[in-house]
């Protein structure tokens, strides 16, 4: 799957770069641009955990806990006004080989995009301030656990991923998730027993990216990483935390969820996420409602709200949650095929009112569409990030192609391609 080279006389600093990663598969793809990128097996991703424990630390691990990214398939930007979404947990997972240490240290590897990085601290350095990026990420929840007033240890951790990153797919939330189920099972607490127990973990995952890595997001991620099913797309009610298993069996249907990773740059801990954060909680403000979910009569709301911009912002809130309500009736329904117009709708919605989309997703979207999808929309946060098109499965070579022609055209890099395959939550592996 990929080799490790070591590099001599790594940087100074805090977090030090110690390797390269030279992976196969990312090569396979740069040559091939039509080619699915495929998801590493478990046994793949805990044996490439492993080795870079051992390597690292010289000695074995308690244990591999791995825990995936996502796509959702409708409901975006709905989380933080307590909407619905509706996501599912990607075969993509990060795995995160971890050993309990008696004392309050923390050390921890990394293999993300081909470099091999390394922090040693310590719990008490785990701080809003004290540590950024990825150790935010890794050691975050641990100070999220122990601010919860769990007995936290310290921990060696070595952490490898084949979720993409910066691709809107949860890559974040794949490691708060995956490390906050090792820390949880090593230090006993029983937390990820149950999906209550998963529930308490989400709150605490979020609440590390918000307080400590200080990115607004809201909890649709983390719960697409923790509570999902395999087969199933998870019905999240954001109002209050509840969920439903919606059966999402794609294949019965012979169809197939092909992800368009626009590779154009996306960033949430800034910019414009925050923005559209911000004015849907003053919009809610001026409506006198906790929320935007609360709202029951949108005409009248929006007669209310004087700006042009926050009507934009919430008509695409208050019509999306609906969608999401009426893409699940009909796949309840058995209509999995009658769901293309509530994807598309819920595209235009973004790339229209709520203003989250960007040229490759719209071209992207475009292609997909003309070469016969039966919807296509933008997933996660947008800015960037990634595409989604339903398409039959014997579509999906010819949508591909569209979408690496269009790109071709545009003059854009060429996109990279995966299968969004509804898979489990996160777990121990090893
Ligand atoms: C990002 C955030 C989520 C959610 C989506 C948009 O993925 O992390 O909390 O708001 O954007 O639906």
């Amino acid at each position: 799957m990929f080799v490790t080279s070591p590099i001599n006389g790594a940087g100074a600093g805090p977090v030090r770069r110690i390797g390269v990663i030279v992976d196969t598969q990312q090569d396979l793809q740069e040559q091939d641009p039509q080619e699915i990128v495929p998801a590493w097996t478990a046994q793949e991703g805990a044996e490439g955990a492993v080795a870079l424990f051992e390597d690292t630390f010289g000695q074995k691990a308690d244990g591999v806990w791995a825990s995936p990214g996502r796509v959702n398939i409708i409901g975006e930007h709905t989380d933080y006004n307590g909407g619905l979404c509706l996501p599912i947990a990607l075969p993509h997972r990060t795995y995160v080989a971890l050993r309990r240490r008696d004392d309050a240290e923390v050390r921890l590897v990394s293999s993300f995009d081909g470099e091999v990085l390394r922090w040693d601290g310590a719990l008490p350095d785990v701080h809003p301030g004290g540590v950024r990026g990825w150790v935010g990420y890794t050691a975050g929840i641990a100070w999220a656990l122990a601010g919860a007033g769990h007995q936290i240890s310290g921990f060696d951790a070595a952490l490898v991923s084949c979720v993409p990153t910066a691709a809107g797919l949860s890559s974040s939330a794949a490691v708060e998730c995956a490390v906050g189920l090792a820390l949880d099972d090593v230090n006993g607490l029983g937390l990820g027993a149950t999906d209550a127990g998963r529930a308490a973990l989400v709150d605490l995952a979020v609440h590390t990216e918000n307080d400590l890595v200080g990115a607004p997001t809201g909890g649709l991620d983390q719960a697409a990483s923790l509570r999902t099913a395999e087969g199933r797309a998870l019905l999240l009610d954001c109002q209050d935390g509840s969920v439903r298993q919606v059966p999402f069996d794609l294949a019965a249907e012979d169809l197939e969820l092909l992800v368009i990773d626009t590779r154009a740059k996306h960033s949430h801990a800034t910019g414009g996420y925050g923005q559209r954060r911000a004015t849907c909680e003053a919009a809610a403000k001026t409506l006198g409602v906790g929320t935007l979910r609360e709202i029951t009569d949108l005409d009248g709301a929006l007669a209310r709200l004087a700006d042009d911009e926050p009507v934009r912002r919430v008509r695409h809130v208050v019509t999306e949650i609906q969608r999401v309500r009426d893409f699940v009736a009909l796949v309840e329904a058995g209509r999995l095929l009658d769901v293309g117009p509530l994807m598309n709708a819920s595209h235009d919605s973004l790339r229209d009112d709520y203003e989250v989309t960007c040229p490759e997703l719209d071209v992207a979207v475009d292609a997909a569409r003309s070469a016969g999808a039966i919807g296509a929309r933008m997933t996660g946060g947008g800015f960037g990030g990634c595409a989604i098109a339903l398409v039959d499965a014997e579509k999906r070579d010819d949508v591909a192609a569209a979408a690496v022609a269009a790109f071709a055209e545009h003059g854009f890099a060429a996109p990279r391609l995966y299968a969004a395959i509804p898979s489990a939550a996160g777990s121990r592996v090893n």
